[in-house]
């Protein structure tokens, strides 16, 4: 048995780039199973900086494959520009397969996610505006485009023409430029070559991997708290995140899934709108030294990201719906020289213990968390090599998260780059 699921536990952005290409240096294989270029994943390599989007973390090796599964909804164009973009960083000498069956996001999605995010007003999500919730839509409502449409003339055309019909109605309606059949079928056409030997079927080669004990990272995109179903709807993402979705965002059985890291920042983030019990709201002073520490701004839209507290309450509720064995906290560093921690152990609303989500956005917005305080350490941990090197009250911090959660710690990260990644637990 070899699988690894590595997921976000927070709402994204834990690092999980980061930790997926340490993990991923001993697999055979790293996948992605869902989302799409909304995600962003940053790798530093001995100083050198890189970016991905759509693509896996194990690029940076040229034995592992890479799979971008049927899960995930796939820009052509991004794809293009991030191979492109690597290869000038050279980085050239990768496995890449890309899921026949995975659903294309085609320009109208892009301007249909502008459009949306545009009439909901306050309601507004703060999506990446990427088109991956009028793709996902698409792709339920039986009318996506899926890889291997691309090269069927006659079916592609004919999808474009039935989905133009419905969405320059209302690009008409809304005062936004109409788009023509013949355009969209010939910027299709055109993209389609420089992806085509990519191509396959994901699920076979996955499989065949998982049958013959090969070690295969499955990649998680964002974070579960922005999952479809179990997330802080409607302030989510339009798939699934979670472990439990691995299976069928790649086509394999339950069976092969071992284990699942949970990614957790020693702090919390969140992009976009939508409640944030632990959010620093009346400390602007230590919200902004967390966010220039961390470098808290957006890989994909570079917006400041919001900062908050360490909230149990969120990674119990992770653990719950995809079953975490082991835990990675990131980003310990940026803690350092703070006086006083604070982990969030429960919330109250109205006076009553609250121990989970409410399904609520009103009432997840009224919650008040109630914490712990932990002391801090001033020493400079971006070189310990080891659990024992970390000052005492590090050492504390990390144990207090590990006892709040009940989910053993089984990595830490001390800094950006691949060496300041420590593993106590071996995965693989
Ligand atoms: P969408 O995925 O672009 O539709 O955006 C929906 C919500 O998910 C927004 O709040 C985004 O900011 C958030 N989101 C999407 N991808 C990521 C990610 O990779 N990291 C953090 N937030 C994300």
């Amino acid at each position: 048995m070899s699988g690894i699921v590595i997921l976000g536990t927070q709402w994204g952005d834990e690092g999980k780039g980061k930790v997926t290409d340490f993990i991923a240096q001993k697999a055979d294989m790293v996948v992605r199973y869902q989302g799409g270029n909304n995600a962003g994943h940053s790798i530093n390599i001995d100083g050198k900086k890189y970016a991905l989007n759509l693509i896996p973390s194990g690029v940076f090796s040229p034995k592992i494959k890479n799979v971008i599964a049927n899960g995930v909804v796939l820009n052509p164009f991004a794809l293009v520009e991030e191979i492109e973009k690597l290869t000038k960083q050279g980085v050239k000498d990768f496995q890449l397969y890309i899921s026949d069956r995975a659903h294309v996001v085609m320009p109208y999605h892009i301007e249909l996610d502008k459009l949306e995010e545009e009439y909901r007003g306050a309601r507004k999500i703060g999506t990446t505006k990427k088109g991956i919730g009028p793709c996902y839509s698409d792709k339920h409502s039986r009318t996506g485009i899926r890889v291997i449409d691309l090269y069927d003339d006659k079916l592609l055309k004919g999808l474009i023409s039935d989905n133009l019909m419905i969405k320059n109605l209302i690009f008409k309606h809304f005062g936004k430029p109409e788009m023509k059949v013949d355009k969209v079928f010939a910027e299709m056409k055109k993209i389609r070559t420089k992806i085509q030997k990519y191509v396959t079927d994901t699920s076979v080669l996955v499989d065949d991997y998982l049958a013959k004990n090969k070690k295969v990272l499955f990649e998680g995109a964002q974070g579960a708290l922005l999952c479809i179903d179990h997330g802080t709807y409607p302030f989510v993402t339009s798939s699934s995140p979670t472990s439990s979705y691995a299976p069928v965002g790649v086509g394999i059985s339950t069976k092969y899934i071992d284990k699942t890291l949970g990614i957790v920042k020693a702090y919390s983030t969140r992009v976009g709108t939508g409640g944030f019990p632990t959010e620093l709201l009346d400390d602007v002073r230590l919200q902004n030294y967390i966010r220039e520490t961390g470098r808290e701004f957006g890989t994909v839209t570079g917006r400041p990201r919001r900062i908050g507290w360490f909230d149990a309450v969120l990674i119990k509720h992770t653990k719950r719906i995809s079953g975490l064995t082991d835990l990675s906290i990131t980003l310990l560093d940026v803690l350092t020289g703070i006086k006083t921690l604070k982990i969030c152990t429960h919330y109250t609303l109205d006076g009553k213990k609250i121990e989970h989500i409410p399904a609520s956005e009103k009432d997840f917005l009224r919650v008040k968390p109630v914490y712990k305080t932990v002391p801090g350490w001033t020493e400079d941990i971006t070189k310990v090599k080891s659990f024992k090197d970390l000052p005492k009250n590090a050492q504390n911090y990390v144990k207090a998260i590990e006892k709040e959660v009940g989910v053993k710690v089984s990595m830490f990260s001390v800094g950006p780059d691949r060496k300041q990644t420590i593993e106590i637990n071996k995965l693989f």
